[in-house]
């Protein structure tokens, strides 16, 4: 594309300055305290959005937080890309670790970032990627250079699950018509090696309840006589995986995908070095499913995880007590075929199963989503591919990633559309944790990368 690094140079410290701007304002969806900032987000986002030329933007109100919405109709004749991205963000606890405010952006260097990473909620997940878009955008209508049409739907709910933007896709359909849905808001292997996410993994979240007396009692009278809930509730959890860890529960495995031996031959040339990777842990072992690797673990194959517990008394010193109740909460992730839904049923009576006399459980279903894999030989995937190798002088991997985006199936199944995952974050990015940061390189590379997938996409089209 003509002046693209040229464009980027001269608008460089614009583009940081615009993005910090936006990471500035709270918009944590989870937390109904920050209402407003989100709602000012949504209105930042919009009128970035006009600014870049798009013709038509609007805000769409849901019963939850807005979706943006935008597009820059060329042509109707010309393929459509839809850009999917999000706005709002995970709560930045806990904040004694952070180095400097969640939202107070600041460019410091690292040693994986001699050009220096963005600091704050959000950089990586996923304003600063969605941002990105944003940037390309402007570069191909100031240029004159916008091969296609397009659409932007940015909304604020990705990060509760995105129950509202599945209710907007399914009354929206004909506006929503694409060639191709665009996301960026997953990771590449490495700032020198270019990897396109091929696959996501499902996901299904449930919150356990057990109880056990109606009060809590003293351990020392009752201690003995009575189903402690704290204890059943760990040795539930603990007989959740077998010695192998493989995931107890009946009919779990039934609906996955097993890959062929070929395949993971393919999987396995994606550079890895375990050593490094323990190390940026602090481990002296990796855990797992027997019969596989590091990175199998983290994609192909499903996991159970238990992400909270609590219960009984956690204050300062020792109180002698039985507590009535015990809680954790269970995130399962899934991987193709397997039916999320189908999967929370089968964990509700497998858990309510296995509870001794004594105690009552409650199985609470929170949110999930199905899986999703995209093939390598569609014009999508090849236009990427092709945009990647310009700009970093490599042909990218593809790679399965371990996280989910839940709504990216639901497009398939009410837009018929298939989804390429230009992801730029790195594993190294903290998301979801304390000093959360997004390169400049791998946030100017997007800004650089994306138009051509564009171009390429548009050409491979005819
Ligand atoms: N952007 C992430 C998902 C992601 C990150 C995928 C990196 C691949 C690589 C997204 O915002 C996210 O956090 N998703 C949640 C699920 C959602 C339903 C809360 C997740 O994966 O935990
Ligand atoms: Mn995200
Ligand atoms: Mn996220």
């Amino acid at each position: 594309m003509k002046n693209i690094q040229s464009y980027i140079s001269q608008h460089k410290e614009r583009f940081l300055h615009e993005l910090i701007e936006l990471l500035k304002i709270p918009s944590i969806s989870a937390d109904s305290a920050y209402k407003n900032d989100v709602l000012k987000t949504a209105e930042a986002v919009k009128s970035s959005l006009e600014k870049a030329g798009c013709n038509s933007v609007e805000i769409c109100k849901t019963d939850g937080h807005p979706i943006v919405y935008g597009e820059k109709i060329v042509d109707k004749k010309l393929p459509t890309i839809l850009v999917y991205g999000h706005y709002d963000v995970q709560p930045p606890d806990p904040l004694d670790l952070w180095t400097s405010p969640p939202f107070e952006p600041v460019v410091k260097k690292t040693d994986l970032h001699p050009e220096g990473a963005i600091f704050a909620r959000g950089a990586s997940d996923d304003k600063g990627q969605m941002f990105m878009h944003v940037k390309a955008l402007e570069f191909m209508t100031t240029t004159n250079q916008l091969p296609c049409n397009v659409k932007f739907m940015i909304e604020g709910e990705e990060e509760v699950g995105s129950s509202n933007l599945g209710i907007y896709v399914k009354n929206n359909r004909e506006k929503l018509q694409n060639d191709i849905i665009l996301i960026s808001d997953t990771g590449m292997i490495a700032p020198d090696v270019p990897s396109i996410t091929t696959g996501l993994r499902g996901l299904s979240y449930v919150e356990v309840e057990v109880t056990g007396p109606n009060r809590d009692l003293h351990s020392g009278l009752y201690g003995g006589t009575v189903a402690n809930p704290i204890n059943i509730l760990t040795k539930m959890i603990a007989s959740l995986h077998d010695e192998n860890n493989h995931i107890t529960i009946p009919g779990f495995y039934d609906e996955v995908e097993n890959l062929s031996q070929e395949e993971r031959t393919e999987m396995a040339k994606a550079p890895f070095n375990l050593d490094k990777y323990k190390a940026a842990l602090n481990i002296d072992a990796v855990y797992g499913e027997k019969g596989y690797t590091t990175n199998e673990r983290n994609s192909i194959r499903p996991t159970l995880d238990v992400n909270g517990i609590w219960g009984g008394y956690t204050g300062e010193g020792a109180k002698t007590v039985i507590a009535s109740k015990a809680y954790a909460k269970i995130s399962m992730r899934l991987v193709p075929h397997q039916n999320w839904v189908e999967i929370t049923q089968l964990f509700k009576t497998h858990f309510e199963s296995i509870a001794p006399k004594g105690v009552s459980i409650k199985v609470t279903p929170h949110h999930g989503g199905q899986g999703y894999v995209t093939p390598t030989n569609s014009i999508g995937y090849q236009a990427a591919s092709k945009a990647y190798q310009d700009t970093f002088g490599k042909k990218p991997i593809p790679q399965r990633s371990g996280g989910s985006i839940p709504i990216v199936a639901l497009f398939e199944e009410e837009l018929q559309s298939k989804t390429i995952l230009m992801g730029f974050g790195l594993n190294s990015d903290a998301i979801h944790s304390p000093n959360e940061h997004f390169g400049v390189f791998n946030y100017l590379k997007g800004i650089e990368t994306i138009p051509l997938f564009y171009r390429y996409f548009t050409e491979l089209s005819e």
